[in-house]
């Protein structure tokens, strides 16, 4: 766990047990197989511009949004129609970063309530154009009590997104968690229309 203040990190590691533990944002990176963004897209940007050369050749987790608040505290889109935050974080990192658009599309209190949800699990949709990165997104998905769902690759990040994206629970699905059937379902009905 890594975070601006490295006491906010040490706590959660405290929190979540004996497997987790706090390290620098440096040190975190270095030590890790996956790195997961859990940050602002700023934030994403300007860790990548301080932190590339430790990236090259792991997994990296983009779970952003092109979000941001005007001064009435109104959600507005921080890029341009068509463009997403996907393609901003992925045409930023080194070329030997598995990258993959992931865990972003529930809303924080959904993720942390709906893991392994019975009968059926909630699914997670992930975007990603690298194998190895799909093989190891599908694993930490599982791991964290969820169904994974390839949407797409890349091209197709946007669909994971707010404001707008028809994969992403706050956007499309209209609050809704989907099980593996209406998430295949959600997919196709945008590739078929
Ligand atoms: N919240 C949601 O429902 C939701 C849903 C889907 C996707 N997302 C996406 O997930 C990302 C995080 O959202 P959030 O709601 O979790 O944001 P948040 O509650 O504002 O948390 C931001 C985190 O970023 C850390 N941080 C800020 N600057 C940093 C830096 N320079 N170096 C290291 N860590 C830094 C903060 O550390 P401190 O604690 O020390 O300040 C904090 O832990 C965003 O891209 C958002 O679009 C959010």
């Amino acid at each position: 766990m890594a975070a601006k203040d490295e006491s906010r990190a040490e706590a959660l590691a405290r929190e979540l047990g004996p497997l987790a533990r706090a390290a620098s944002v440096e040190d975190a990176i270095a030590d890790a197989d996956v790195v997961v963004f859990a940050v602002w897209l700023d934030t994403i940007k300007e860790l990548i511009a301080k932190d590339a050369r430790l990236l090259d050749g792991k997994v990296v987790v983009d779970p952003s949004n092109p979000l941001g608040f005007d001064e009435s505290g109104q959600m507005i889109r921080t890029l341009p129609e068509g463009q997403s935050s996907g393609s901003v974080v992925a045409g930023l990192l080194p070329a030997g970063v598995h990258y993959v658009k992931a865990f972003g599309t529930l809303v924080a209190d959904a993720l942390a309530s709906a893991a392994n949800r019975e009968p059926r699990r909630a699914v997670l949709f992930y975007a990603t154009d690298d194998d190895a990165a799909a093989t190891t997104i599908e694993g930490l998905i599982r791991a964290a009590g969820f169904e994974p769902l390839k949407a797409g690759g890349l091209a197709d990040a946007g669909r994971l997104e707010m404001p707008g994206g028809d994969l992403h629970q706050g956007g499309g699905l209209n609050g809704q968690l989907v099980d593996l059937d209406q998430a295949r379902s959600a997919v196709a009905a945008e590739l078929s229309a």
